[in-house]
């Protein structure tokens, strides 16, 4: 925004331009019929009647904004941006709030509650985007657009905003050795590249997203954006943050902090030397995994790729999920259960319904339930030479009593105990569940993990005298 913009600035002294990005924000999904019902006249009534409505709703018909319409209107009332925050905020619409007023972010709920403004977290969902017309789908992007990219201060809602030349230096031009061959690359995935690098001194992981031939450049911004607006608006121990973004150059980049001990996948494997995480360590890793996704959850969030190589580690092995690329908001109803035409995420870790193309916040229980069989048996969730190749199926194998769970523990901990690693089973075989209705809610599941905690102690004191 070019003019200087404060609370006491009359609303209808707003650029032209400004009002075209308010309306960005609160044209689609009708989020300025929410401001409308809060402006009230100075007696306390308020000063739009069902008839002004109707009005308003006429100008949409012609083809112009309504929210441009509303604000010309009520501005004639010598009406502040104050004003207008304070019902932007009372309504959860923060990102136009941050607009007016940058530093509105301390003071102000991170998470909106208890139902999250669609502007917060999409631009993003697919799904809304198929259930609108086109105009609005060019508005919605159009209004990401304006959301991630048209930032004028750095660090504005404390991401930092690097040009593809800073993160080409931080990087040492990505450097594409490995780390035992003195590069700096860390690991590749499904949408590009991850690079290690230092920024003030700090050590940072650099993702750069490739355009690959299964995903469509305007896709590939989609999942960016969705991934940086997810961060802008949830944040939870458990889950990574991130330190900023570029958009400038021919790539993509998302910025995080680097989290030295990689990736649940690696350590449960010993990449690299790496000492067998204990049982102890693992019981805490999975129930600060249920957290982080318990917290998705409770916010009408989906991850839709829970694995092991998403939950990364930090120096004290606390754990951060990472990718929310394809997290999906998700309406309260139900906690929803919406239709996707993309299958996304990895087939070892897949629900049934997932596989159909169904989003529940279900499917992230049952991938969960893959990363608890993971992490009592070490063992790879797809492994081509083993019989049966995908782990989830040794469930069944269990269930026969084929194998008990005594072979199916990982030898490589020493403090595990009968009766903590049979619980932890009962919570994965309850996750795996075929039908999602019997699959637990993510809350459940971290109140059993959080069980096991409390009984580890106890667990540890019976080894120790077997031994
Ligand atoms: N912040 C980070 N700190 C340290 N290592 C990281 C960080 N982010 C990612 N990595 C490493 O880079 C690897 C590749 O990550 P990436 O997210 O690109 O792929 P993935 O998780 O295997 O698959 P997907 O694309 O489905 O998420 C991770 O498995 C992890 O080992
Ligand atoms: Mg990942």
């Amino acid at each position: 925004m070019s003019e200087a913009v404060a609370p006491s600035t009359f609303v209808r002294s707003l650029g032209y331009g400004t009002l075209h990005q308010l309306a960005d924000f609160l044209d689609p999904q009708d989020s300025w019929k929410r401001v409308l019902m809060e402006i009230r006249k100075p007696t306390g009534e308020p000063r739009y009647s069902q008839l002004h409505l109707r009005r308003f709703e006429g100008v949409v018909a012609m083809g112009k904004s309504p929210t441009i319409a509303l604000l010309s209107d009520w501005g004639t009332t010598n009406c502040t941006v104050g004003q207008l925050v304070d019902i932007l905020v009372r309504n959860q619409l923060l990102a136009p709030a941050r607009l007016l007023l940058p530093d509105l972010a301390v003071g102000i709920p991170v998470v909106p509650s208890p139902s999250p403004g669609w502007q917060e977290t999409v631009g993003l969902s697919k799904q809304v985007t198929v259930a609108m017309g086109r105009a609005e789908e060019r508005q919605l992007a159009d209004s990401t657009r304006t959301q991630v990219e048209d930032k004028e201060s750095p660090d504005d809602r404390g991401f930092h905003r690097f040009s593809f030349q800073e993160l080409l230096q931080m990087t040492s031009n990505f450097d594409d050795r490995s780390a035992s061959e003195g590069g700096g690359k860390l690991g590749e995935g499904g949408f590009g590249t991850v690079y290690r690098g230092n920024f003030n001194k700090v050590d940072v992981a650099v993702k750069k997203l490739n355009s690959m031939d299964d995903i469509s450049p305007q896709d590939l911004k989609t999942q960016f954006n969705q991934e940086v607006q997810t961060l802008r608006t949830l944040k939870h121990k458990n889950l990574v943050e991130m330190v900023g973004f570029s958009c400038d150059g021919d790539h993509l980049c998302l910025v995080y902090p680097y989290m030295c001990n990689g990736s649940l996948l690696d350590r449960l494997a010993c990449l690299g030397d790496s000492l067998p995480l204990s049982w102890t360590r693992r019981c805490l890793i999975a129930a600060g995994t249920a957290r982080g996704l318990e917290y998705l959850h409770s916010n009408h969030h989906i991850h839709r790729d829970v694995k092991s190589a998403n939950i990364l580690l930090d120096e004290t092995f606390e754990p951060k999920i990472s990718d929310f690329g394809l997290t999906r908001a998700s309406e309260k109803k139900s906690a929803s259960t919406v239709l996707t035409e993309k299958i996304v995420g990895t087939t070892a870790y897949m629900a049934p319904e997932a596989l159909r193309g169904e989003i529940t916040p279900k499917s992230d229980v049952f991938s969960f339930g893959v990363v608890l069989l993971e992490v009592l048996s070490g063992l790879p969730p797809v492994d081509s030479s083993r019989d049966p190749q995908f782990l989830m199926e040794m469930k069944e194998e269990i269930e026969d009593e084929e194998l008990t769970l005594e072979h199916f523990v990982d030898k490589k901990m020493g403090d595990w105990g009968q009766a903590s690693v049979e619980k932890m089973y009962s919570v994965a075989k309850d996750c795996l569940s075929e039908r999602k209705n019997r699959r637990p809610q993510m809350e459940e599941v971290l109140r059993e993990l959080e069980n096991i905690l409390t009984t580890i102690s106890l667990d540890q004191l019976s080894y120790e005298k077997k031994v």
